[in-house]
């Protein structure tokens, strides 16, 4: 089972070949697929030989396989975490102890097809906000390593269009149609979520993204990985295998653009590493305020029904529902959040239920901090005196009870005029983009790096960096 037939045109472990009428409907979407991806996604450079890893077993050991591949030759394909259904049952939730589902429940086909909609949306998006980035690339490694995360994400988009197909009939294949149809930032036919309509212009902005959002998208595939809908936590449990590298490159990439300018400012003893075509650490966490703020809004409101709803039903549960120690039911516990009343941020308490979606906020800031924590060990490490922080929960949101408010980074509630005043010392100036924007110049040489990033310590799959990593 976890085997992945290749001999298909679309690879996959769910035995693809024994559901003709499935089979039919997938190959008849894949050039639709393929159009897409042709025209909106990596713009240029889809000729070129790319050292790509794809899943060849969704085992715990070597699921990967590292070659040069032209994008468009790439196997997307089907893969789901091994069955164990025997011994699986319902983990939270009103069917809590029952079996898992290996079909949609009737009652709950609507909520369950919204969520996977909402999660395969935000795949194609991502690819989309990134198109340009190739031309722009401060290494051949760095190019590869774009490329990678765009070909995972039209993966997770294969990932929730199984899914629509094979258990959602007429509605799902309109569905899948969609999802190729919206496009990120088009007024008309945007992208369903916020984060997700923003643009990626340019490589710092990348980085904080694949940081940030793609976190984001770690903690919603870890809850849905808990749904009783077997076949999505089968799903998502793969996807967040491939979340972990997208992360990766996000962090290691924010960690060299650190390195960098610590290196200048110790070498030259000076703050302004501008002069030496690098980018300061003030501009840097003003970016980090942008891209985690906004990746906070995805989390939704503090407190939702739809979220307690989907957890009693069982389809959306919390991160690593099984370690959590309490009755999984959640009917009368209470939940500490943060609230603002009359105009002040303050604690309360409300039931757990409808925090389902500050609680996983939570687990995500958690984890935000122990990556920023790395990168403040570097700055420690080269005698530096600066830290970076994450700004306050209630700073720069779009969404829930803060969404009206100004908030400092700091977490101070001011009025409009305080914030206008002070808006681009907490988040990057027209300036400040079109500084950064000038610093991004492809470098192609490989081995060679953009003046505004530190090389890496690594290579990818044990090859040097002077690899030639994309072959122009
Ligand atoms: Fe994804
Ligand atoms: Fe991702």
């Amino acid at each position: 089972m976890a085997q992945v037939d290749y001999s298909e045109l679309i690879p996959n472990n769910v035995d693809l070949a024994s559901d003709r009428r499935l089979k039919r409907a997938l190959e008849a979407w894949h050039p639709k697929f393929m159009d897409w991806w042709c025209n909106y996604g990596p713009d240029q450079y889809q000729d070129k030989a790319v050292y790509l890893r794809t899943a060849v077993s969704v085992d715990k050991d070597g699921w990967a396989q590292f070659d040069h591949v032209k994008m468009p030759d790439y196997r997307w394909g089907i893969f789901l975490a091994e069955d164990n259904r025997d011994e699986k049952t319902i983990n939270f939730g009103e069917h809590k102890g029952q079996p898992v589902w290996q079909e949609v429940p009737g009652e709950y086909r609507g909520p369950l097809r919204r969520l996977i909609v909402t999660q395969g949306d935000t795949e194609p998006a991502s690819v989309e906000q990134q198109r340009i980035l190739a031309a722009t690339a401060p290494s051949l490694y760095d190019m590869r390593n774009l490329f990678q995360v765009n070909v995972e994400e039209a993966r997770h988009l294969w990932a929730m269009v199984y899914l629509l197909m094979a258990h959602f009939g007429r509605d799902g294949r309109e569905e899948a149609e969609e999802l190729l149809e919206r496009r990120s930032g088009d007024p008309d036919k945007p992208r369903i979520l916020g984060a997700f309509n923003e643009r990626t212009p340019d490589w710092l902005s990348f980085y904080m993204f694949t940081y940030f959002t793609d976190r984001d998208g770690k903690y919603q595939l870890a809850s849905l990985a808990e749904s009783a809908f077997d076949p999505l936590a089968r799903t998502c449990q793969f996807m967040l295998t491939e979340e972990a590298h997208h992360m990766y490159v996000g962090e290691t990439g924010v960690a060299r653009v650190i390195q960098r300018a610590c290196d200048l400012m110790r070498e030259h003893r000076t703050d302004d590493v501008r002069k030496f075509g690098a980018i300061d650490l003030p501009t840097l966490q003003k970016y980090v305020n942008f891209h985690f703020s906004v990746s906070e809004d995805l989390f939704g409101a503090e407190q939702s029904t739809n979220a307690a709803n989907y957890f009693t039903q069982g389809l959306k549960g919390r991160y690593m529902e099984a370690r959590i120690k309490d009755d999984h039911l959640l009917k009368d516990s209470p939940y500490s959040v943060t609230d603002l009343v009359d105009g002040e941020l303050r604690q309360q308490e409300v039931p757990a239920l409808t925090a389902i979606n500050e609680r996983l906020r939570d687990d995500y800031i958690a984890d935000c901090q122990r990556g920023v924590d790395r990168w403040n060990k570097l700055i420690r490490d080269a005698g530096i005196d600066f830290e970076i922080t994450l700004p306050h929960r209630a700073f720069h949101r779009q969404i829930g009870v803060f969404s009206g408010a100004h908030v400092t980074p700091q977490g101070k509630v001011v009025d409009a005029a305080t914030w206008a005043a002070h808006e681009y010392d907490w988040l990057p100036s027209p300036a400040d983009h079109e500084y950064v924007q000038s610093l991004m110049q492809q470098v192609t040489e490989p081995g060679r790096f953009a003046s505004w990033i530190a090389q890496p310590r690594i290579g990818i799959n044990n090859q040097p960096i002077e690899f030639p990593y994309v072959k122009l």
